[in-house]
């Protein structure tokens, strides 16, 4: 009962960091008062504060993969202030700070020297590669942290800095799984339409090398943009070329009208296939019950909650605190925040520079997975999942 408050707290919380869309938002989720009061696990008041980011999408057509990030946070926050943590022997309140990159890399940007310069103690974020790699040196030269549980292009952990960090298998994985699959199908001739983001473009390159090593034809190549919402044009080109698979690289706000535009052309048999970008809840409804969704592979770079340590327990705690709003990388962000105070205690430090070597040596038994580092700071072991949707429903093909 007491849970249920405190984390139905923390969903107004959300929803109302959501409606503060441009700007810095600080959350102190779930004062143990209106929890129904905890004195145990209650952080005093003179405690120190411990600031963590959730940075992602909060506005526009990725909005909803943004929200569902920053509930995991603000979850893990709620929790880690009810166990009552202590760093350094002193207690500690933990502070989620929600920021808006509108998937925009410019303001992904802006977003982390924001976040520099206001000193915060660690970074869950960002969503979009096409924003974290960039940002990504931002925090590298503050020397802060950052922990990525949704970026997937393999360039991120390749520039040397320190400080990045990524909890799911990236897209060399993905788009190999997806290319795998397309042999297994049987599939001889493939059109790739990528939205040219980091991350639709590099995933589609890995599908479209691996697809060819298959003995497979790349029959067809579109491109269109993150803001689309028109591929009518695409599709009739791809559509000449008779191709018996479609791989898109890209997001669900494009996939999902793609879906019906599909069907509109009668492009009904052919295989669709993508990464975790379109591997959400959100896109049974985007391509508003369509024929083609039941064509639809997607490929995650982590296990399917089934087989999470932790996972149906955790969703079911997830849904009860943010009613209908799961997408898909929640799991990871809760562990991305969770594995940043684990770093902090081991140091005994929340200070950036001095627990980073605690965080790069993390052997961490998360909801998602046991999570432990390269020396690029990529997951060692990576699991990745492919799923189908089954009555409107995403469920793992494993
Ligand atoms: N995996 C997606 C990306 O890297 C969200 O942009």
């Amino acid at each position: 009962m007491q849970f249920e408050l405190r984390l139905s707290v923390a969903a107004v919380l959300a929803a109302s960091a959501v409606l503060a869309a441009c700007g810095q938002k600080t959350e102190t989720p779930a004062a143990p008062a209106a929890s129904g009061g905890n004195a145990a696990a209650a952080p005093a008041a003179d405690a120190q504060v411990v600031k963590l980011a959730s940075v992602a999408p909060m506005s526009g057509s990725q909005a909803h993969y943004g929200k569902d990030n920053a509930n995991g946070v603000l979850m893990a926050v709620d929790d880690l202030n009810q166990q009552g943590v202590t760093i350094g022997g002193k207690p500690v309140r933990f502070e989620a700070v929600v920021e808006d990159d509108a998937a925009d890399p410019k303001q992904g940007t802006a977003v982390a020297q924001k976040l520099c310069d206001s000193k915060v103690n660690g970074v869950v974020g960002h969503l979009n590669s096409g924003t974290t790699i960039p940002a990504s040196k931002i925090y590298n030269d503050c020397e802060l942290p950052m922990v990525t549980g949704a970026a997937t292009n393999p360039a991120l952990t390749k520039n040397g800095y320190k400080t990045t960090f990524r909890i799911i298998a990236n897209d060399n994985t993905l788009g190999a799984a997806l290319a795998n699959q397309a042999k297994a199908f049987g599939l001889k001739r493939v059109a790739v339409i990528d939205d040219r983001t980091a991350y639709g473009q590099g995933l589609a390159e890995v599908f479209a090398a691996v697809a060819k090593q298959n003995g497979i034809e790349v029959v067809s190549q579109q491109f269109t943009n993150d803001k689309a919402t028109d591929f009518m044009a695409i599709l009739t080109a791809v559509k000449a070329q008779n191709p018996d698979g479609i791989f898109y690289g890209g997001m669900d706000a494009q996939a999902g009208p793609m879906l019906r535009q599909m069907e509109q052309l009668g492009l009904t048999t052919q295989k669709y296939f993508g990464g975790d970008g379109i591997c959400t809840t959100e896109l049974a409804k985007l391509s508003g019950g369509s024929k083609p969704l039941l064509n639809v592979v997607c490929a995650e770079g982590g296990a399917s909650l089934t087989k999470m340590p932790g996972g149906l327990a955790w969703r079911e705690r997830y849904e009860k605190a943010f009613p209908g709003q799961f997408q898909i990388y929640s799991p990871y962000t809760y562990d991305a925040t969770m594995l940043i105070v684990d770093a902090m205690k081991r140091a005994n430090s929340a200070d950036p520079k001095v627990y980073l070597a605690q965080l790069a040596a993390s052997d961490y038994a998360g909801v998602t997975s046991k999570i432990s580092f390269d020396e690029t700071g990529d997951m060692k072991n990576a699991p990745s999942t492919l799923y189908q949707y089954v009555d409107g429903k995403k469920k793992a093909m494993d």
